[in-house]
């Protein structure tokens, strides 16, 4: 049975891969992209949706979503990682395709009330369209077949800043609300993300393998795998988005901890995904009576990149 996702995304190079991967795999139907503000601006996210939109076999629509946090101003985008233009500044030609003119919210929510149970949602950037969905909509916490988001660090320390991951400090506010929400959430964070590595030699087999989705993301990869050697000094780049379809694909890879997830939103903690482990009590206010979420914290790693290799070698055939 084939799993219906919805891919919220802020393309991004490890969207990019993402997006492709999940096109590529047979367990799993894209029923549209909506887009969020995060490594580019929202519109950027669009154009760079339409774009791997055409890699799918089967049509992929895409809705424009949020430009901005829920309640703060829009933090600088990252192009320093991802390049000005999201794909690692290779200026891929613009797809001849439109977003569709329905709110990417409002296609959530829809999709989610037609389909109950059966629609999850695969959140790769900023949590802010979940967030506004839940504030327009909170009946989708019990109707979403699951939630998985890329994001978040618990025992590992943050890529923004010593403990907050893009994602979460994106929109610490919708995160929080995200977080809480009584709906089933899977968090792939650092924890398990920051262990997964990409080559240039890998990205260049991609390519000759499936040159049709490979060589973009070999181009895009380029600049990105870059950044991690420049930045961290270690051989590739961190396969985050992918590693979360993975999850989707195959959950045995993962080994998950069930607890209450709040994030902070102010001060040096900012962005901060604070975890606890289920049954445990604290006096201090904020921790009772929250659900009990999953949380990534181990990852077989030659088994995931595996995954994430041969399907983004092998792209699904039209027929
Ligand atoms: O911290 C990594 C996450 O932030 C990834 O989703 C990347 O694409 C950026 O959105
Ligand atoms: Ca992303």
């Amino acid at each position: 049975m084939t799993k219906k996702i919805i891919i919220d995304t802020d393309p991004g190079v490890d969207d990019a891969l993402a997006i492709t991967l999940a096109f590529n795999s047979p367990e799993l139907d894209v029923i549209g992209l909506t887009t969020v503000f995060g490594n580019v601006a929202v519109e950027r996210s669009t154009a760079n949706a339409l774009i791997l939109s055409q890699f799918s076999s089967y049509p992929v629509p895409v809705y424009q979503g949020h430009g901005q946090p829920m309640q703060r101003n829009t933090p600088n985008y990252p192009d320093f990682v991802h390049g000005a233009d999201g794909f690692g500044n290779i200026d891929w030609p613009a797809s001849d395709k439109q977003a569709e003119s329905q709110h990417a919210v409002d296609f959530m929510i829809e999709q989610i009330r037609a389909n109950p149970g059966q629609i999850t949602l695969v959140a790769l950037g900023p949590l802010t369209n979940l967030g506004r969905a839940l504030e327009q909509a909170p009946d989708i916490a019990e109707l979403v077949e699951e939630v998985v988001i890329m994001g978040g660090a618990v025992y590992t320390p943050g890529n923004v800043s010593p403990v907050a991951e893009a994602n979460i400090i994106g929109d610490p506010d919708a995160a929080d609300k995200v977080m809480t929400a009584r709906w089933p959430l899977v968090m792939v964070g650092l924890d398990v993300t920051s262990q997964v590595l990409l080559s240039k030699e890998q990205t260049a087999a991609i390519a000759r393998a499936n040159p049709d989705q490979g060589k973009l993301l070999h181009q895009a990869c380029d600049f990105y795998i870059d950044f991690y050697r420049n930045e961290l000094g270690i051989p590739g780049c961190m396969v985050h988005d992918p590693l979360t379809l993975a999850y989707l694909i195959d959950p045995s890879l993962f080994e998950l901890m069930s607890g209450p997830i709040r994030v902070a939103n102010d001060g040096l903690a900012m962005g901060q995904t604070i975890f606890a482990t289920a049954g445990r009590h604290y006096p201090h206010p904020g921790w009772e009576n929250q659900p009990n979420q999953q949380v990534c914290l181990k990852v077989d790693k030659q088994r995931a990149l595996d995954l994430v290799i041969q399907r983004l070698s092998t792209p699904t055939s039209l027929d």
